[in-house]
């Protein structure tokens, strides 16, 4: 083991680290995977993958096999094992609803540390407040062997559920926080067969080496970035809705100027997963702490923007139904509501902070019989929300329903034949929260349309 070749391990075998375990196998690194739920090790060991990420599982089953990759619950083993040991647990959000939850963090690298036999670098890769890197080194000085030296470094990920396999093995830019020049080398050797690939394929991959601080904050900076980007096109829907605009062009006439840019402008539901909402709000909690809070107001608003478009669709629901709100909001009782689409977005099966799963919710709770379906995210969903009902297939969700409402932009539903539907329903309405569909397809088929930020 060394500086060429290091031994790499991923604690934490959740979303982010299982995915990269696995993408560091197919680099041809020697991998371990820690977690200390057992059951999903085993599972992991048997080639079966914990989450719904295209490709992940043929990477998974080749690499168990080529005897690349292993799974434990075993720090011991864990610790022997790397010479560079990424740090990928979860951090949720706290109970108080803003900061960070850092107990997953302050386990793990304890326990690692308490472990270690020779001198190896932990590296952060979890979504953290800024200050956790200089934390978790003095943790790591106070828990592990004092003549070993080890090392912390600070590396955010950026990846998108997805596209996550390309997001690790394809990454648009590699950050490090550092502090020596070990450490700077181990983390090329570790980030090596990245640059290798790129190499064959005529990419290159930018790297940042800078400060802890900085490190830490970019991540959360991008995540703050994208999140503003999509509710400043909400706000713009919701001024399109007062004036009589079209959201859908505004947004794509403003997105030719390159200074702008044309992704993530889609207005819609908003932003919702495991990510932007919870990270915008830790990030906010801790600039107060920090005494910089007025620097990151807006991103309350942001989040306020964002949580409207969810009552929005509600009342658009209402209207489309010709029922008044009362002051405890509309009442939908004695209507069918089909939902389609349960998961944040598509091509997952995550319905952590889901806009579509919220929405469903909210109708229910207004007195409808929603009928929801989701092509990957039913299973998560019925866990998630047991009240409503799940239905097996788009036809069964919209039979007899007096309204349907396209929640989260799967192909299925972009792709499904209004006039087909239109012979289940019991009433022709469609709300297209994410404006995906193909509005003068679905009128001529005689439906009542309604996009958000749309006339
Ligand atoms: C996000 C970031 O995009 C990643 O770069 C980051 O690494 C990740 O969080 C993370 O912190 O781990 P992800 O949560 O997978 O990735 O989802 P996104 O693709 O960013 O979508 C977030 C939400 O925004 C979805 O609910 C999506 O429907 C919504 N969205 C996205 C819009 O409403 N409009 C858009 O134009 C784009």
């Amino acid at each position: 083991s060394g500086a060429s070749r290091p031994r790499v391990t991923f604690l934490g075998t959740g979303y982010l680290g299982a995915t990269y375990a696995i993408c560091y196998a197919e680099l041809g690194y020697e991998v371990l995977g820690y977690d200390v739920d057992a059951d999903k090790i085993a599972k992991l060991n048997a080639g079966e993958v914990p989450i719904h990420e295209p490709g992940l599982d043929e990477l998974l089953r080749r690499n168990l096999a080529a005897g690349r990759l292993r799974f434990s619950t075993d720090i011991a083993e864990t610790a022997e094992h790397g010479d560079v040991h990424f740090i990928c647990v979860g951090t949720p959000q706290r109970a108080d609803g803003m900061g960070a939850d850092l107990s997953y963090v302050e386990a793990s690298v304890t326990s690692l540390a308490q472990h270690l036999t020779r001198k190896a670098l932990i590296v952060g890769k979890s979504t953290v407040p800024v200050g956790t890197a200089e934390w978790v080194e003095q943790l790591v000085g106070k828990h592990s062997p004092a003549d070993l030296g080890v090392e912390v470094a600070w590396s955010p990920e950026f990846l998108q559920e997805g596209f996550a396999v390309d997001d690790v093995l394809r990454p648009n830019r590699i950050v490090v926080g550092v502090k020596s020049e070990w450490a700077n080398g181990m983390l090329y050797a570790a980030h090596k067969g990245l640059f290798d690939l790129a190499a064959t394929e005529d990419r290159e991959v930018p790297m940042v080496v800078t400060d802890f601080a900085t490190a830490e904050l970019v991540k959360v900076a991008a995540n703050a970035f994208l999140a503003t980007k999509i509710s400043f096109i909400n706000a713009m829907a919701e001024v399109c809705e007062a004036a009589g605009g079209d959201v859908t062009q505004l947004a794509r006439a403003i997105g030719y100027d390159p200074r702008i840019g044309n992704r993530f402008l889609q207005a819609g539901l908003g932003f919702g997963g495991a990510c932007l909402p919870k990270d915008i709000r830790a990030f906010q909690a801790r600039a107060q702490e920090l005494g910089a809070g007025e620097a990151l107001r807006f991103l309350h608003e942001v989040d306020l923007i964002n949580l409207r478009r969810r009552t929005r669709v509600l009342h658009l629901a209402a209207e489309l139904l010709g029922r008044r709100s009362g002051p405890a909001g509309p009442d939908l009782s004695g209507t069918r509501i089909a939902v389609l689409g349960a998961t944040f977005k598509p091509n997952t099966d995550d319905v952590r902070d889901a806009p579509a799963l919220a929405v469903a919710a909210l109708l229910h709770k207004a007195g409808a019989d929603v009928h929801v379906h989701d092509p990957q995210g039913m299973e998560n969903a019925r866990r998630a929300v047991p009240e409503l009902t799940y239905e097996p297939g788009i036809n069964e969700a919209v039979a007899d329903a007096d309204l349907v409402c396209v929640l989260t932009e799967w192909a299925e539903f972009r792709n499904a034949d209004p006039s087909l539907l239109g012979d289940l329903v019991a009433g022709r309405r469609v709300i297209d929260a994410r404006n995906c569909l193909d509005s003068a397809l679905w009128t001529q088929a005689g439906w009542e349309y309604r996009g958000l930020g749309r006339p």
